[in-house]
Order: structure tokens, then C-alpha cells, then sequence
């Protein structure tokens, strides 16, 4: 068992690791963990856009992560929400899709149409 100073250092880490920053004007990247979310690969996915993100010096783009989105079976499930508020939501992620997503999508300006909710569900 670890002590709360451990936990608590452990947590700071883990809060810098994934940039979690709060920009208002910016892009936000938000990962579903919730446990089908961690089960289908979330993590790698989260790591991946932390590491193309930080690579890349986009110093306006947050990645954070959130619960239960309401639809196991497409997970990972990761939201793109821009600075006007518009949401994409891409299924199915792995980390290869993220590190296009932010290359095509936050970089280019480009949603990757074929990675969406919208392309899985006709
Ligand atoms: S428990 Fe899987 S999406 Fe909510």
C-alpha cells in the first residue's frame, strides 16, 4: 500500500505526463477511460496524442480524459472539440489514428472523415 504523499506525487506526475492544461481558446482532446474505454486500448491512444501533441509544440491543443461517453462497443472513443465548440467524435482509436488525427485534423484542419461515429454507424 502506498502512502497519500506517494499517491499524491504519483497523481502530479500523471497530471503533468498527460499535459492536462486548460486553455479557453484553444483545441481540447478529450479520451474516453472509462473501464471499456481502458479495456479496448484507450491508454496507448491518450499517450499517443500526448506525444504528437508535445512533438509538435502545439501549445493550444489540452488532451484530458472524461468517463463513461455511452457507447462501449466503439471504443476507444476520443472527442475533438475546436475552439468555437464543434465536437467530432472518433471511434475505434488506436494510436496510429491519433497520431493522424493530429496531423490532419488539429494541424491541417482536416476532420478524418472515415475515423468519425458518422462513417461506423451507416
Ligand atoms: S461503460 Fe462503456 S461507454 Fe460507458
Amino acid at each position: 500500500m502506498k502512502s497519500i504523499a506517494e499517491l499524491e506525487e504519483i497523481r502530479k506526475k500523471t497530471l503533468e505526463k498527460i499535459s492536462l492544461r486548460t486553455n479557453a481558446d484553444g483545441i481540447r482532446v478529450v479520451v474516453g477511460m472509462a473501464t471499456c474505454g481502458i479495456a479496448a486500448g484507450a491508454r496507448p491512444v491518450m499517450n499517443a496524442f500526448v506525444e504528437e501533441i508535445n512533438k509538435r509544440s502545439l501549445n493550444n491543443v489540452s488532451v484530458s480524459m472524461t468517463g463513461c461517453i455511452g457507447v462501449c462497443k466503439l471504443e476507444p472513443v476520443v472527442e475533438v472539440i475546436d475552439k468555437d465548440g464543434n465536437k467530432t467524435t472518433y471511434v475505434k482509436m488506436t494510436a496510429e489514428k491519433a497520431a493522424r488525427v493530429v496531423v490532419e485534423h488539429i494541424v491541417n484542419g482536416q476532420v478524418c472523415l472515415d475515423l468519425t461515429i458518422g462513417a461506423v454507424e451507416k
